[in-house]
């Protein structure tokens, strides 16, 4: 199995490579990518008594790997987890990449069994198959291990809660939360750029699969490129449905601000939003090699402007619509 999935890995490399006439400047070595934190982290639930049931790791984990620089969001790089008890691997049913948190999380098919050793294996990155950083950058070794362990809870473990969420806000709430950080400037009246980000309208008619200008750099104008050769080209303003890929996410986190919790009324009705508590603004470092590599212009909004940068909560709602479709009826 594992084979199969590199397989997939390397047509796409290589396919990547032939399209390849923009491609980074051949002297440039991207810096290496490293896992920060997995969650669970190795060895959880193996200390558990066997007398309590609730100690260990949830039969329904959702495995968490954390990378300390952004992804080149590349789903079929995504899928390089093999969860495993003894020589029975378990289903990976999806793979989900968070851009602000840098997380991969890997949601597992069947309920794991009781009391059982789980391994799992990051893909070796001497392969050459694992997630890279958004310039090329591969993953190496670091003080986190590519390689895991956990032990279940027992088979009479008390019954999970179930987590509700709140609703995905919708593209009228998204277009009003943009009209209160970006209106002055991206309304409907000579929007800068073209782009008008204050209403459905105006969102689906110059940003959802629109090429951001600053991202056109060849013949190919307007056309939104989903494989581009080189991270960056050719990127949609939004791309519905991949907050990683649409070049406004990138305008916004390459900002030095950092995203304070919600205070205001304004953004109270999207505190709900999970992960509206924190959010970890990226290195100055990062942020500098985002700029090198493709993010243009000012971060968003511009620091000269008087309209507020995003708070934590108004930008969690933003990175959601988009990972759920940015739909705009
Ligand atoms: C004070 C005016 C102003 C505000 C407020 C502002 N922008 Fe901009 N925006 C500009 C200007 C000017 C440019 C072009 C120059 C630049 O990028 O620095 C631009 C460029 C952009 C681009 C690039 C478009 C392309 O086609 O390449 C995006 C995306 C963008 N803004 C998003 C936003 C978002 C999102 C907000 C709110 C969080 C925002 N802007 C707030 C003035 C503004």
């Amino acid at each position: 199995m594992r084979t199969t999935l590199w397989a997939v890995g390397a047509v796409s490399a290589v396919t990547a490579a032939a399209g390849c006439d923009v491609g980074p400047r051949a002297e440039f070595e991207p810096p290496h990518v490293h896992v920060v934190e997995t969650r669970p982290a190795d060895g959880d639930g193996t200390d558990c008594a066997d007398s309590d049931p609730d100690c260990g790791v949830s039969r329904r984990p959702r495995i968490v790997v954390r990378y300390d620089r952004p992804l080149w969001p590349e789903p079929e790089r995504f899928r390089e987890v093999l969860v495993r008890t003894g020589r029975a691997g378990v289903r990976i049913t999806s793979a989900r990449y968070d851009v602000l948190d840098r997380t991969l999380s890997y949601e597992l098919g069947p309920r794991l069994r009781p009391r059982t050793l789980y391994r799992v294996e990051l893909a070796d990155p001497a392969e050459g198959f694992t997630p890279r950083a958004y310039d090329g950058g591969e993953v190496a070794p670091g003080a986190v291990p590519l390689e895991f362990s956990f032990l279940t809870q027992g088979e009479d473990a008390a019954a999970e809660e179930e987590v509700l969420e709140a609703p995905v806000p919708s593209c009228s709430r998204i277009a009003a939360l943009l009209d209160r950080h970006c209106g002055n400037c991206h309304g409907a009246d000579r929007p800068a750029m073209g782009l008008t980000l204050n209403s459905p309208e105006g969102l689906r008619a110059t940003a959802i699969q629109r090429v951001a200008r600053q991202t056109e750099t060849g013949n190919d104008s307007g056309v939104p490129s989903l494989h581009p050769p080189r991270f960056g080209t050719a990127m949609p303003v939004i791309e519905p449905g991949k907050a990683a890929g649409s070049y406004l996410v990138y305008k916004l986190l390459s900002g030095s601000a950092p995203f304070e919790p919600c205070r205001s009324a304004e953004c109270a009705e999207l505190a709900d939003q999970p992960g509206a508590e924190a959010c970890e603004a990226w290195t100055e470092l990062e942020r500098e090699r985002l700029r090198d590599w493709f993010v243009r212009g000012s971060p968003m909004p511009p620091e000269y402007s008087e309209q507020p940068r995003l708070d934590c909560a108004s930008l969690r709602a933003l990175l959601r619509f988009i990972d759920d479709g940015a739909r705009c009826p």
